[in-house]
């Protein structure tokens, strides 16, 4: 029998820090992905700089900018984990997704299949910020996975100090959340043909 054709995933946390909730969990879902899925961790946030539109021009742009963009442009999908701040998304994150959906018409996120998540030590596991998020990407015309929603609350119990996911209720949330983008990302394929 063949195996199934996979499937790229780019996956962006929100969070800079070393020892981010949300870029454990994101590792976890490379770690355990499922069949035909590959994640890749996105390594650039840092990097990026406020946006600014007067650089948006090709003599100008920030190579960190033209990075984060290929990568969006050649995955199949991306997973956001994205940290509740304030009720809402990092800065850090709005300002790569605001990067990311110029120039416009034609930016990379335009049909995209994006899965959400986000990990918070609170009980709401990120909620609003979820909600924020696909308030974004509803102007950017992306398609999120509408369920399951992947909220997981009290993260901090859920990992070892090595920042490993040690909970399997996560972990299989996060599987299926993978599983559904990936049948979602090969319908829409279908229907662009
Ligand atoms: C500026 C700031 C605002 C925050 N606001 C919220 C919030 O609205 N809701 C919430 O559940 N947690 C809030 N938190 C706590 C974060 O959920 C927590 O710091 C989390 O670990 C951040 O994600 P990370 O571990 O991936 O960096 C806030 C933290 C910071 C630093």
């Amino acid at each position: 029998m063949n195996s199934p054709e996979e499937l790229t995933i780019l996956a962006i946390s929100g969070s800079l820090r070393a020892n981010s909730l949300n870029t454990a969990l994101l590792a976890a879902a490379q770690k355990h992905a499922p069949t035909g899925v590959r994640v890749e961790l996105y390594e650039g946030l840092t990097d990026l700089p406020p946006f600014n539109d007067d650089l948006d021009t090709p003599q100008t742009v920030p190579a960190s900018v033209t990075e984060l963009r290929s990568l969006i442009g050649d995955a199949d999908g991306l997973l956001i984990a994205t940290p509740e701040y304030n009720y809402s998304v990092p800065g850090v994150l709005k300002n790569a997704l605001d990067w990311a959906s110029r120039p416009n018409p034609g930016a990379v996120l335009d049909g995209k299949d994006v899965a959400i998540t986000g990990a918070s030590p609170g009980n709401f596991g990120t909620s609003r910020a979820q909600m924020a998020l696909r308030q974004i990407f509803l102007a950017t015309r992306s398609n999120v996975v509408v369920s399951p929603e992947t909220l997981v609350f009290a993260a901090h119990q859920r990992f070892d100090e090595g920042g490993n996911l040690i909970d399997d209720g996560t972990v299989s949330l996060l599987r299926s959340t993978l599983e559904v983008l990936r049948a979602q990302i090969l319908r829409n394929r279908g229907k662009r043909r």
